[in-house]
């Protein structure tokens, strides 16, 4: 039977005591509204709806491209509300997986699982044995164990207080009982709110039969209602990712100090220190050492580099055996072959640096291409603006560039050249020739260190 499955995110999660709503806070650096988005589409329903409501601009902005529908819920009466709203949306004959848009943590397996579970009841929850149920609903069984209704946490008694089988949130309807089940709902509750757990005691009382999948890990199924519960899953979902990188081989000096916020893609032997921030796509070939406190956004780090502590790489391509940092500074549009060495206190911005080349203190090497076996000195800088545009600097294989020099692009510095140090360059320099722009140095004899006047 084709799926539509529908995300609840029309809340606006007064628990959060925020003004942007809900599902927008991020976890690993993403709306956890778009984490629910990921694992509903790996499960390729036929259908995708988000229902939104509170700031439900943002929410569309946020999520476009995806091929969701969107249902509004101008007010927010509560959950089965929210699921009535898409009556007219959905695709006839379609089973329903409701899932909520504030628990992001589920895995793909587990609705799998439930899916499957499913097959041949009229209603499957997902329900988990929560340490601390608080807020959450809970599951009521007869004496025989069979399902009997979710009571919510303002609605229960003492003593179904202390259950701790909570309601997750997520739930399957059987696409010909949609209609009718939502449409028994009511909102006679503490809440006033019509609540979509009520369609369990409604498809009991109609003799419809209403299984119950226990989700194995309780974590996977936290909801998010304010920023103790966001950085609880923040954690949970850091060691996850540590857990997985481990299980790859990686070696993690402490698996609670790292964040990956995106896909790492990992070799054989990769080593990674504390404190260590991963962004977009990162790849890591076999035995890379990154140190401690370093961010990597969007780069490709070849075999056996190593990437020395407080080093931030953005949007770049290193090469195999480079080193880099402590203390580096490489920005988008870096490329560097093999064998490079960039050192501490150096930016490089939209380069190309030939294999074996070193920019090893101080520098800020930028729009340049450097050839190969090339040793820029300390605080050689390229002058590659003029407050409007850019400019190219181009220095050919085995160059020395002495310390404390200016590049002033465009230049192009010829093959084998040697700068002298503390030069200015201008013009274009000759291959395999010594050029130097340097004031002659003087010395005052008759010079008097100055006297404090009293
Ligand atoms: C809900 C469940 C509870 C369950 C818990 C799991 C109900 C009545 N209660 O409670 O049994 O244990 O989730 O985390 O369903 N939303 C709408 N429209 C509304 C109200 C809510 O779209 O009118 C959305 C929210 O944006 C949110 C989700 O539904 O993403 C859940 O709403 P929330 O208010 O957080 O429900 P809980 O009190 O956590
Ligand atoms: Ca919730």
């Amino acid at each position: 039977m084709p799926l539509s499955i529908i995300i609840l995110a029309a809340g606006q999660g007064t628990r959060m005591k925020s003004s942007r709503p809900k599902v927008v806070h991020p976890v690993a650096g993403r709306p956890m509204l778009l984490h629910v988005v990921d694992t509903s589409l790996s499960l390729k329903p036929d259908q995708v709806i988000v229902v939104v409501g509170y700031g439900s601009d943002t929410i569309r902005e946020l999520m476009k491209g995806q091929g969701l529908g969107f249902v509004e819920q101008p007010q927010q009466l509560g959950t089965g509300h929210a699921l009535a709203q898409c009556l007219g949306d959905l695709n006839q004959g379609n089973d329903v997986l409701v899932l909520n848009g504030d628990g992001p943590l589920v895995r793909a397996e587990t609705l799998q699982d439930l899916l499957r579970h499913a097959s041949g009841s009229s209603v499957s929850l997902l329900s988990f044995m929560a340490e601390d149920p608080h807020g959450y609903g809970r599951i009521l069984r007869n004496d025989d164990g069979s399902v009997n209704a979710i009571v919510e946490e303002k609605d229960a008694s003492a003593e179904e207080k202390k259950i701790r089988e909570s309601y997750s949130g997520i739930l399957f309807i059987e696409a010909s009982k949609v209609r009718v089940l939502v449409e028994k709902l009511d909102n006679n509750n503490t809440q006033a709110e019509y609540y979509l757990t009520d369609v369990v005691k409604h498809a009991i009382a109609e003799g419809l039969n209403v299984s119950v999948t226990i989700c194995p890990d309780a974590d996977e199924v936290r909801g998010i209602n304010n920023q103790v519960q966001l950085a609880e899953v923040e954690s949970i979902y850091r060691a996850r990712r540590a857990g997985e990188l481990m299980q790859q081989g990686v070696k993690l000096y402490d698996p609670a100090r790292i964040d990956v916020r995106g896909s790492l893609q990992v070799g054989c032997d990769v080593e990674i220190d504390i404190n260590c921030v991963f962004e977009g796509d990162v790849r890591l070939d076999d035995n890379v050492r990154i140190g401690a406190n370093c961010v990597i956004r969007n780069a490709k780090i070849g075999a056996y580099s190593n990437i020395l502590p407080m080093t931030t790489i953005d949007e770049a391509i290193i090469g195999r055996q480079v080193s880099i940092g402590p203390y580096a500074r490489i920005r988008p549009g870096t490329e560097c072959d093999d064998d490079v060495k960039i050192g501490n206190f150096v930016e490089i911005k939209k380069t190309k640096i030939g294999s074996g080349s070193k920019v090893n203190h101080l520098s800020y090497i930028g729009d340049t291409d450097m050839g190969s076996g090339v040793n820029i000195g300390a605080g050689t800088i390229t002058c590659n603006y003029d407050g409007i545009n850019k400019f190219k600097t181009i220095i050919e294989d085995q160059v020395f560039i002495g310390s404390n020099s200016q590049l002033v692009a465009p230049v192009t510095i010829a093959r084998g050249t040697t700068i002298g140090a503390g030069s200015t360059i201008t013009r274009d320099t000759p291959a395999d020739k010594l050029t130097l722009s340097r004031s002659k140095q003087v010395t005052l004899d008759n010079w008097k260190k100055p006297t404090r006047k009293i």
